[in-house]
């Protein structure tokens, strides 16, 4: 069943799973999701823990502590290391913008001559952001569709009436509680792909 497959792998590759999945936890008074979570923490005791692409597989590691300790900022403005970031990172969403507006062709609006105007000036390209919402395995499983149809490396994603290269168009890709559990996955797994995670991780069905 494909879509258990699916489901399978991503919770294979998922940290959350994983760092709990070494010994059941009892929930006292459990809700719908953990009761899932529980259920579904079960086998993966037997299950590889991490894609190829995950650095050390999840395995802890010892950091030396920052020299300088760390302190909690107000967040009415963006930190330094974002400000410095934004402009590399909105440079590498160029190219991949300019892809997805030509694609769909916006009635009235020529986005490859509005990127090629703008694009050496960071400041007046648009800022994509992509929220994965909550809602437990539903939204992970939800999310992860939403995230591979977003992503120019899966096959198929770029053709016409499909949105292929939105994800490689954001600057931000954030995620709550169940979106948290895919955004979480995607980045322990050093930003591989969904489609990634369901081809490699063994078939466990
Ligand atoms: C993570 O991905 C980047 C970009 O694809 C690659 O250069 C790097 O080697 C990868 N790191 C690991 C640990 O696989
Ligand atoms: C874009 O849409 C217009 C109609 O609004 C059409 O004439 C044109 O052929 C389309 N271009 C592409 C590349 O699909
Ligand atoms: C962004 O790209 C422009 C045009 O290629 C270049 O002038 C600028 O230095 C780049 N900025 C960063 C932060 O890489
Ligand atoms: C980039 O664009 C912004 C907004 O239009 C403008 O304030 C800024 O001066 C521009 N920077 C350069 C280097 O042209
Ligand atoms: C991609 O599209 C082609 C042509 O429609 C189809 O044969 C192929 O199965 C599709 N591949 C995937 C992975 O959906």
């Amino acid at each position: 069943m494909k879509l258990q497959d699916s489901l399978t792998s991503l919770l294979t590759a998922s940290s959350v799973l994983s760092a709990a999945s070494a010994s059941v936890v009892v929930v006292r008074n459990p809700t719908v999701d953990e009761v899932g979570a529980e259920a579904l923490a079960v086998p993966l005791t037997a299950w590889k823990r991490a894609t190829a692409e995950a650095p050390n597989n999840y395995i802890p590691t010892e950091v030396d502590c920052p020299s300088t300790r760390p302190t909690i900022r107000s967040a009415a403005s963006l930190s330094n290391e974002e400000l410095a970031w934004l402009p590399i990172r909105r440079n590498n969403t160029v190219t991949a913008m300019r892809n997805l507006l030509t694609r769909v062709n916006i009635t009235g609006f020529d986005a490859g001559a509005y990127l090629d105007t703008h694009s050496s000036n960071a400041s007046n390209l648009p800022n994509i952001g992509i929220a994965a919402s909550g809602g437990g395995y539903r939204a992970l499983m939800n999310g992860a569709g939403n995230i591979a149809a977003f992503d120019s490396r899966t096959a198929n994603s770029t053709g016409a009436g499909h949105l292929g290269g939105l994800l490689q168009s954001a600057t931000y890709l954030a995620g709550l509680s169940g979106g948290g559990w895919l955004v979480g996955s995607l980045y322990v797994n050093n930003f591989t792909s969904v489609q990634q995670i369901i081809d490699t991780t063994p078939d466990t069905s």
